[in-house]
Order: C-alpha cells, then structure tokens, then sequence
C-alpha cells in the first residue's frame, strides 16, 4: 500500500512544532529567508542546530550557501510575520526592524531566540536539504513569552501548559 502526499501531510500537519525563521544574506547582499517549522536542536558538543529548506525555495542556495545564517524562534504575537516569510516573490524585510548578528548574520528585531550560526554542514533530504548550523551567538527575550506554534495549518501562541 502507497501512502499518499496528501495524507503524509495531513499526518505530519498533527504534530505540533515551533516555527522558526531562518534568513542570510544572499550574493548581492540582500536579505533573504523563509518561515520554517523544521527546525531541531541536534548537538551539544558541539552546539548544532538543524533546519530543513526546500530545494526549490527561491532562498535556498543563499541559506546553504552562507558561511553565517540565523533562526529566529517566533513569539506567539508574530504569526504575520511567519506568513511574510512564507511568501514567495516579495521583499521578505518589508516593515521590519533589522539589524546584525557578531558575524553579519541578518538579525530581525522582537523575536523570542535569535541564534547565530555558522554553517556545519548540508545533506540531501529528498526535497529538501538538512542543514546544520554550529550556533556561534545567541539571544533569548523574556521566558514569559509564549512561543509561536503550528498545528494543523493553524499558527498561534502556545496556549498556557
Ligand atoms: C508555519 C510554516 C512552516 C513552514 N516550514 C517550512 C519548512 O520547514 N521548510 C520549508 O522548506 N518550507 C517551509 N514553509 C514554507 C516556506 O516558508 C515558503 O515556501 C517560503 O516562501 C520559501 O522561501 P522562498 O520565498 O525563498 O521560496 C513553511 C511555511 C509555514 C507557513
């Protein structure tokens, strides 16, 4: 028996994630970046994170291609701007407060974690990459803030545990 897209994707739409923004600076030194739910810690020692581009992603050989990127952890008040990220075709910086990592990484002010990482390595993921970050600078606003989660197509706050 096949199992199909569409039901692969309502399966997986029933495990709830964080959503995360990764962004870098493309050839031309324009900011580029897209809304990502897979996103994973993956080490301590040393301290890797992943993230999972699509291949086809208009960002994707800028945010692999990068010796420095960053994820942004989105709060539970930036559903927008996961959507703004979300979008293909668009200047994904409009209307944002930018700014840089130590190592020039795009930085995107008011999010819940901002990590700074170089870049570790890339593996084939079908269609799309896995690639690891080494985490070289972090900042974490306010534990009281609820993150953004997403479930079932839905993005909201984390409803209180
Ligand atoms: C909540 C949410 C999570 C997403 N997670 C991913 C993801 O993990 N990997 C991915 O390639 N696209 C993901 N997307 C879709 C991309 O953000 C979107 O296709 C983006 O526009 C791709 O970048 P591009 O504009 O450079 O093509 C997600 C979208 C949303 C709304």
């Amino acid at each position: 028996m096949t199992v199909s897209i569409s039901d692969f994707k309502q399966a997986m739409g029933s495990f709830p994630t964080g959503v995360t923004v990764t962004t870098a600076h493309d050839a031309q030194g324009a900011v580029v970046g897209m809304t990502a739910s897979a996103f994973s810690s993956v080490s301590l020692d040393p301290l890797l994170v992943l993230m999972c581009p699509a291949k086809d992603a208009e960002c994707y050989t800028a945010l692999t291609e990068a010796r420095y990127f960053s994820i942004h952890i989105l709060s539970g008040e930036q559903a927008s701007l996961a959507w703004q990220f979300a979008k293909s075709g668009i200047e994904k910086t409009h209307g944002l407060s930018m700014s840089s990592g130590p190592n020039g990484a795009p930085k995107i002010a008011g999010c819940l974690v901002y990590l700074e990482c170089e870049r570790h390595a890339l593996y084939d993921g079908g269609d799309h990459g896995i690639l690891l970050g080494a985490v070289r600078y972090l900042e974490m606003a306010d534990s009281a803030t609820p993150p953004l989660v997403y479930c079932r197509s839905q993005l909201g706050p984390l409803p209180p545990l």
